[in-house]
């Protein structure tokens, strides 16, 4: 897969790129990033990419055609681009999922006062990450990148996010490691037992008890 992050604050990547299973799957040829700095695109003499909203208000706008033309410059027949604004639908692991089988995203970071209404148009999708005003969209880029990225093929094992909470609609089971009693507190005595089939039970009941618990709503929809 690889994934094109246009952006006006390249540099808010850095730690993203560098650390963890991000890096790990970057360096295993898993997913290939690349970040552009939207103003490399602008043809203004002063490399300016928003100006004053036409009919008045505060905030300077992101202007469409440095956008236009980076999309433009980036994008193939199998491209997918993301516009990521709080006004999109709401991101949830089932989008994650959809968005693994695509070769090739585009994502275009809002701007934190706001864009030209007309960059809606060249995305397949907007999608936000919450009910939430963020700075500017790089966050929820690098959330819908992480969350993609850990999906694709030998990144993580299968086993580690076949049973991840939101994946069947049911918050994960609890897990514990060593020592069995910390201060009293005790793993559960099923979990030490080696039997597979019962542990496996025990989990699914606990899935259910803790979604329940604490998401009734998911329980509805599973
Ligand atoms: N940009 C600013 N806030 C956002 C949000 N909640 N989701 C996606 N993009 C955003």
């Amino acid at each position: 897969m690889k994934i094109d992050i246009l952006t006006l604050f390249p540099n808010m990547f850095d730690g993203f790129l560098s650390e963890s299973i991000i890096k790990r799957a970057i360096e295993s040829n898993k997913v290939k990033i690349n970040i552009h700095n939207i103003r490399d695109y602008s043809k203004d003499p002063h490399k300016k990419v928003d100006d004053y909203s036409y009919g008045g208000g505060a905030g300077m706008v992101l202007m469409p055609q440095p956008i236009f033309d980076a999309v433009e410059a980036l994008k193939k027949d199998n491209s997918f681009v993301i516009l990521v604004t709080p006004q999109g639908i709401p991101y949830k692991q089932s989008i994650a999922y959809n968005l693994k089988e695509k070769e090739h995203l585009i994502i275009i970071c809002g701007h934190y006062e706001g864009f030209d209404e007309r960059i809606r148009t060249i995305a397949d999708i907007e999608i936000s990450i919450g009910d939430y005003i963020l700075t500017g969209g790089e966050l929820a880029s690098m959330v819908i990148s992480d969350s993609v990225i850990r999906l694709i093929d030998g990144v993580i094992t299968k086993e580690s996010y076949e049973n991840d909470s939101f994946t069947n609609n049911l918050l994960d089971y609890p897990v514990y490691t060593k020592p069995s009693d910390f201060r009293g507190m005790k793993v559960p005595d099923i979990l030490l037992s080696g039997h597979h089939e019962n542990i496996n039970a025990w989990r699914l009941e606990q899935q259910i008890k803790k979604t329940s618990e604490k998401r009734p709503d998911l329980l509805e929809k599973s």
